[in-house]
C-alpha cells in the first residue's frame, strides 16, 4: 500500500494555491492532475506546469497559531535544504498569510507508518535513529530559538477537565479517552511530572511530532516531513514518540478476534508482537548514539523516553478517537499498557530496546 491519498479541495475554490505557486515560479496545478495526502491539514500534489513535482500544504487551525506554525516549517526548511544528513523534501517557500507552504514532492514515497514492522528494516530504523540523533547536535534555527511556546502535547490544562468548547465538539470515542484520563489521578499526576522533569533536561532542537507517517521513504532514503512543530525541547519528546508509535502497533496489532480475548491474553499477545517489533527500536536506538554520543552523559533520557511512550499511548487513543463513536477494547488496552509504561518508566526502558 502507498501512502493514503485522498480527494483534494477544487483549486477553484482555493485560489490562493495557484497564486502562491506561481508567485513561487513553480507554474500551477491542474485539477485534474492532483491528489492530496491524508492528515490534519488540507494539501495539493501534482506536477506544475513547468514540470515540478511539488507538494503543498495549508497550515490550518487556531488562526494565531498559523504563523507561528508556518515560521517554525520555514525556518526548518530552510535549515535543512543545505543539511547532508537530516533528510527532508526541499523546501520552496512558506506564506504567512495564506498558510501555505510548498515542498518538492516526492513521488510514490511510502511513509513509515505503511511500511509497517517488515517493511521498516533495520538499515531504515537506523537511517531514522542517526537522523534524529543528529538533528539533536543542530544549532536552533533564530525563529525556533526564540519561541517559547509551550509544545501541544500533553495537554497539561485539559488533563484536569476539557474546555466547554472542545467538548461540545468532541466525538463519542474522544470523551471516552478523555474520561480515561479524567478518572485517573495517578496517570495525571504522572503526566504533569513528566512535564516538569522535562523543564529540568537539557533542551535540544526537535521535531516534536514523530510518528511514522512522518517518515517517507522515497528513492531508498528516509525523509522526514511535517516540521511544524519544531521546538526547543526534551530530546526524549522524539525518541519517546518513536518507541510509542511502535508500542501502540504492538498492543493494536495483537488479536483478530478482540471481542472473545481475555485481557491477560490482550497483554500476553502484545507483548509477543512487541518482541517482533523491538528491533526497529534497538536499531533506532544504536543510531540515535551513533549520532549523538553525548546523549549517554543524559543519564535520564531513556526513563524520560519511555515515559513519553507511555504518554503516546493516551496520544493515540485521543487521535483515534476523531470521529468516531467508541473506542475498540485494543484501544483501550492500548490506554492500560500505556499507563503502565508512564508509572513504571524506569523500569520498562529495557524491554522497550532503549535500555543500552
Ligand atoms: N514532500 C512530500 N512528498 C510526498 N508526500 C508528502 C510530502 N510531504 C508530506 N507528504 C505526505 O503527506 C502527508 C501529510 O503531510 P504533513 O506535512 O505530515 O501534513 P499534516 O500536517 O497534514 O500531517 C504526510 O504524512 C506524507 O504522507
Ligand atoms: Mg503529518
Amino acid at each position: 500500500m502507498s501512502v493514503v491519498k485522498i480527494s483534494p479541495v477544487p483549486l477553484d475554490q482555493a485560489p490562493e494555491v495557484t497564486e502562491f505557486l506561481t508567485r513561487l515560479d513553480l507554474g500551477s496545478l491542474r485539477q485534474d492532475e492532483i491528489s492530496a495526502f491524508r492528515g490534519r491539514n488540507d494539501s495539493w500534489a501534482g506536477v506544475t506546469s513547468t514540470g515540478f513535482p511539488v507538494f503543498v500544504k495549508r497550515v490550518g487551525g487556531e488562526p494565531s497559531t498559523v504563523r507561528p506554525r508556518v515560521d517554525r516549517i520555514k525556518a526548518m526548511g530552510e535549515l535543512l535544504n543545505t543539511h547532508p544528513v537530516v533528510n527532508a523534501p526541499r523546501f520552496l517557500g512558506a506564506d504567512e498569510e495564506s498558510g501555505l507552504v510548498a515542498f518538492a514532492l516526492l513521488q510514490h514515497a511510502q511513509s513509515g507508518s505503511d511500511l509497517g514492522g517488515d517493511g521498516f528494516t533495520w538499515e531504515l530504523a537506523h537511517s531514522a535513529g542517526f537522523q534524529v540523533g543528529t538533528l539533536h547536535t543542530l544549532q536552533l534555527p533564530q525563529a525556533v530559538a526564540e519561541d517559547t511556546s509551550e509544545p501541544p502535547l500533553p495537554p497539561l490544562k485539559a488533563l484536569v477537565a476539557l474546555p466547554l468548547e472542545a467538548y461540545a465538539v468532541a466525538s463519542g470515542a474522544e470523551l471516552e479517552a478523555w474520561a480515561i484520563l479524567h478518572n485517573d489521578p495517578v496517570v495525571v499526576a504522572e503526566i504533569r511530572k513528566l512535564a516538569a522533569w522535562e523543564k529540568d533536561s537539557t533542551p535540544v532542537l526537535v521535531h516534536g511530532d514523530l510518528r511514522l507517517d512522518q517518515f517517507l521513504h522515497h528513492h531508498g532514503k528516509l525523509h522526514l516531513v511535517d516540521w511544524e512543530e519544531a521546538r526547543r525541547a526534551d530530546a526524549a519528546r522524539d525518541v519517546g514518540a518513536f518507541v510509542g508509535e511502535w508500542l501502540y502497533r504492538g498492543v493494536l496489532g495483537m488479536a483478530s478476534h478482540e471481542e472473545t480475548v481475555s485481557d491477560r491474553e490482550v497483554v500476553a499477545n502484545g507483548a509477543r508482537r512487541f518482541e517482533m517489533l523491538r528491533p526497529n527500536i534497538e536499531a533506532f536506538w544504536s543510531g540515535y548514539l551513533e549520532a549523538r554520543p553525548a546523549a549517554r552523559a543524559d543519564r535520564d533520557l531513556a526513563t524520560r523516553a519511555a515515559a513519553f511512550a507511555g504518554w503516546h499511548m493516551f496520544d493515540r487513543l485521543l487521535a483515534a478517537g476523531y470521529e468516531r463513536a467508541r473506542l475498540t477494547p485494543l484501544e483501550r488496552a492500548a490506554a492500560g499498557v500505556g499507563r503502565k509504561v508512564l508509572i513504571n518508566a524506569a523500569d520498562f526502558t529495557a524491554t522497550l530496546g532503549i535500555g543500552g
